[in-house]
């Protein structure tokens, strides 16, 4: 079946499914470079905001018939290609509900973000989770690369986490059996729909404050105001990739508006109108000079997905040449970041 055919296919089973309302969570060709903090990003074949849990398991199971693949975006750590996303890009926006249970436990919908729910462990004078309040993600995609920082990361906060199967059954996995590691959890096929966290009770003031000074150290030493996918290479052992980066003398290096951090050295920043191969230029010559230099390999944190091109028939933008520039770029060439 060609694409086009399936999509056909896709929303006719939402329809047939007695899902209309579910045919309005969907759109077509959706650029994802509004969709990712990177800002860039070709278009998805199609985009789903599902309203609530049964409206995703109706998207992943039209899906699932149709043959078309899902993916679901929470839009930071991610570099979309240009050419787009072929299937079904899930939103869990509106799985957004936290809740409270007994005395030191917290349930959160796998499209809350970290800083609210942060926030919301902190009014109900809950700690454990005080790190998480700089971190720009989704509790789903934190869960699947077990966000953190130096301070701390999700999974030993973690109780369970519940998983919508391409079948549609929701399967409960408690932490053990995910096997949380450094930006890496074994979870099986499906999505993140929800999870469970235990945290200790503690003075909101006092979470409030911890979460002040992170926050504060954060925007010190991070390129916050501009748009980035995060720190873009996971920390070798026993080092820093900020700091290789910044020792092999690439602060500032630009490939088109893509930038390696001046604050950051792992950040690459887009200036404003960079694609995604010139992110992924770039990423390619910070690793090969790392390497080069100092013999270290640099694993990527950030997740790169999509086609490398458009689909045929898609209009073509034109073939850019990459120059690799070590100087920082005049101020007037300065996009919107
Ligand atoms: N450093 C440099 N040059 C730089 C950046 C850092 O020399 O350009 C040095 C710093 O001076 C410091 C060391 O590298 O001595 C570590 O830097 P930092 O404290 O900024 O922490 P990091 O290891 O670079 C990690 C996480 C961040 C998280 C911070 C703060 C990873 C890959 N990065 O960064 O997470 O915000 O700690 O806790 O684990 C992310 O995951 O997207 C992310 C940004």
């Amino acid at each position: 079946m060609m694409s086009k055919e399936r999509v056909q296919r896709f929303l006719k089973e939402l329809r047939d499914g007695g899902a209309s309302g579910c045919v309005n969570d969907v759109k077509q060709h959706e650029p994802m470079s509004r969709y990712t903090t990177m800002k860039v990003g070709g278009e998805a074949d199609l985009l789903a905001v599902p309203q609530d849990v049964e409206a995703l398991r109706r998207i992943v199971l039209a899906a699932h018939r149709a043959g078309l693949s899902v993916i679901v975006l929470g839009g930071s750590n991610i570099i979309v290609r240009d050419g787009g996303i072929a299937g079904v890009v899930v939103k869990l926006i509106r799985l957004n509900h936290i809740r409270v249970v007994g005395s030191n436990r917290i349930v959160a919908e796998a499209g809350v973000l970290l800083p609210r729910l942060a926030r919301a462990a902190a009014r109900a004078g809950l700690s454990g989770l005080e790190f998480a309040i700089g971190i720009p993600g989704t509790v789903g995609g934190s869960i699947v690369m077990n966000a953190g920082t130096r301070e701390g990361e999700l999974a030993p906060r973690i109780e369970s986490v519940t998983l919508m199967r391409p079948d549609g059954e929701l399967l409960t996995l408690d932490r053990e059996s995910l096997r949380f590691r450094y930006r890496h959890a074994d979870l099986p096929q499906g999505c993140v729909v929800s999870a469970e966290f235990v945290l200790q009770p503690a003075p909101t003031a006092q979470i409030e404050a911890t979460m002040k000074r992170m926050l504060d150290a954060r925007t010190a030493t991070q390129p916050l105001h501009s748009p980035s996918a995060g720190c873009v290479f996971k920390n070798p052992p026993g080092d820093s990739a900020g700091r290789l980066i910044e020792a092999a003398g690439l602060k500032g290096c630009r490939i088109g508006d893509a930038q390696v951090s001046e604050r950051h050295a792992n950040f690459i920043i887009n200036r404003g109108h960079a694609q995604a191969d010139e992110i992924l230029a770039l990423i390619r010559h910070v690793g090969r000079q790392v390497e080069r230099r100092f013999g270290v390999t640099l694993e990527l944190e950030v997740k790169i997905v999509g086609r490398a091109t458009k689909p045929k028939g898609a209009p073509r933008s034109p073939k850019r040449r990459f120059e690799v520039r070590s100087d920082p770029a005049p101020a007037q060439a300065m996009g919107s970041s």
